[in-house]
C-alpha cells in the first residue's frame, strides 16, 4: 500500500479522512492513516482549540485541515460587517410552512440561534488560514475551486501540501495550474458537494490529465477491496468521508447515524436544498419537499445554508422520536456508500479492516497470476 504520497506525507496507509469531528481525524492520523480536520465551521477561536487538542492527541504524527473556498458565492451583506440581507419572503414562508405541516416544534428560547454563516469567502476563510498555519498541519486542502494563489505561496513557504478536491478532469487540470500538489479526484458517489461523474471513470481520467501529479481517489469508498479498485485504477490513495460518519468517534447525530446504518446505496439524492449547490446527503422528507412544485429554486451559496441552518436545527432538536415529523424531515450529507456502513466501530478499525482487506485483494490477484 505504500505509495509515493505516504513519503511526501509520513504516513503508513494513504488512507485520509475527511471529518468535522476532531477526534475522527486524531484517531485516523494515530493509526497510521491522515486525518483532515473540516474547518468550515468554525471561528478562528473554536478552530485554535480544536487543532491545539490535536496536536496533543496525535504528537507530532501528521494531519491537515480543509477548507471550503467557493470560487462563485453570493454575497450577503455580512462580509462588510452590514445588516445580512434579507432572505426573499417566498423562501422564508416555504421553511416556516415545512416546519409546521411537519409539526417540529420551535426551540425553546435560549436554543434559538441567529442564523449562522459559514466560513465559505475567502475573507471569511483567511482568518482560519492564519491559524491553521501557526499549528503544524502537514497538509491543507480546498474544494469547490482552485485555492487563491496568496494561500498556494504561504503553504508552499511552510513545505505544507496544497491538496484540492475536482469532479472533472478539466477541473484537475485548472488546480494543477493553480500549483496544487494533491489532487482528489471526488467521483459523484461521493458525500457531500459533487459532481456528476462515478469515480470509476473519473479517476482514471484524471489521473491521465495531471500526471505525474499524485491523485487521490475519494467517492464511495468504504471497503478494503474499493481502495484496492482505487489503486488500481492509478490512484496513489484514498480520500473517505462518509464512512467516519458511522464510527463510534463520529459525532454524527445519533437519529441521522440509525437512518445511516438502515440505508441502502439508493437512499441518497444530490440536492441543493442544504447549500445552495447540489450535494449529495441522505434522501428524506426535506430533499423531496424541495424537489416539490411549491418549493422556490434553493438560493445561492452561502444564502441557502443561512437560510436554513435554524430550520436544520429544530429538526434534529426533535427527531429523535421515530415516525415523528422531525424524523422524517432529518437528513445530513452523506455518500452511497452508506449502503455499506452497517455498523458503528471505531475509526482505527475502519483503517485496519480496509488495510487487511486491500492485503486479502492483492493477494488474490497475485495467486491468479500464479496460477
Ligand atoms: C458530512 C460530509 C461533509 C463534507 N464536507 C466537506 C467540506 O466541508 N469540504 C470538503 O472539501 N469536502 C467535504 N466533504 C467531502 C469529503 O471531503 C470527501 O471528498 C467525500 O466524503 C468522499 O466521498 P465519500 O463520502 O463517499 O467517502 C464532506 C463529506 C461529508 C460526508
Amino acid at each position: 500500500m505504500h505509495t509515493g504520497v505516504c513519503d511526501r506525507l509520513g504516513i503508513e496507509f494513504p488512507i485520509f479522512a475527511f471529518s468535522h469531528c476532531r477526534d475522527v481525524v486524531a484517531a485516523v492520523t494515530n493509526a497510521g492513516g491522515f486525518g483532515v480536520l473540516g474547518a468550515v465551521a468554525h471561528t478562528p477561536g473554536s478552530l485554535e482549540a480544536e487543532l491545539a487538542w490535536i496536536d496533543e492527541q496525535v504528537r507530532g504524527k501528521p494531519y491537515g485541515v480543509d477548507l471550503l473556498l467557493p470560487v462563485n458565492f453570493a454575497e450577503t451583506g455580512a462580509e462588510t460587517g452590514a445588516r445580512a440581507r434579507p432572505f426573499p419572503a417566498e423562501h422564508l414562508a416555504f421553511v416556516e410552512d415545512l416546519l409546521t405541516r411537519y409539526g417540529v416544534p420551535e426551540l425553546p428560547e435560549h436554543l434559538r440561534a441567529p442564523a449562522g454563516s459559514l466560513s465559505v469567502s475567502p475573507q471569511a476563510a483567511l482568518p482560519l488560514l492564519d491559524v491553521a498555519f501557526g499549528h503544524p498541519i502537514r497538509l491543507v486542502a480546498s474544494a469547490l475551486g482552485p485555492p487563491p494563489p496568496d494561500l498556494v505561496r504561504r503553504a508552499k513557504d511552510r513545505g505544507i501540501v496544497v491538496a484540492a478536491l475536482v469532479g472533472t478532469a478539466e477541473h484537475a487540470r485548472r488546480q494543477q495550474a493553480a500549483g496544487v500538489d494533491l489532487i482528489v479526484a471526488q467521483g459523484t458517489e461521493a458525500g457531500g458537494h459533487t459532481g456528476t461523474i462515478s469515480t470509476m471513470v473519473l479517476v482514471p481520467e484524471v489521473v491521465r490529465a495531471v500526471s505525474p501529479t499524485p491523485v487521490l481517489a475519494a467517492g464511495g469508498i468504504v471497503t478494503g477491496a474499493q481502495v484496492a479498485a482505487a489503486m488500481a485504477l492509478g490512484a496513489q490513495g484514498v480520500w473517505c468521508g462518509s464512512v467516519w460518519l458511522t464510527t463510534e468517534e463520529a459525532e454524527t447525530d445519533p437519529t441521522v447515524q440509525q437512518k445511516m446504518l438502515a440505508a441502502t446505496s439508493a437512499d441518497t439524492v444530490r440536492s441543493r436544498s442544504l447549500t445552495g449547490k447540489p450535494a449529495r446527503m441522505l434522501r428524506s422528507a426535506w430533499t423531496d419537499e424541495w424537489e416539490s412544485e411549491a418549493a422556490p429554486a434553493p438560493l445561492p451559496m452561502p444564502l441557502q445554508t443561512m437560510l436554513t441552518a435554524p430550520a436544520q436545527q429544530r429538526i434534529n432538536r426533535y427527531a429523535g422520536t421515530a415516525g415523528s415529523g422531525a424524523y422524517q424531515l432529518a437528513t445530513y450529507y452523506v455518500g452511497q456508500g452508506v449502503g455499506l456502513m452497517d455498523r458503528v466501530r471505531p475509526a482505527r478499525q475502519v483503517v485496519e479492516q480496509m488495510v487487511t482487506d486491500y492485503l486479502a485483494v492483492a493477494e488474490r490477484f497475485a495467486a491468479q497470476l500464479d496460477a
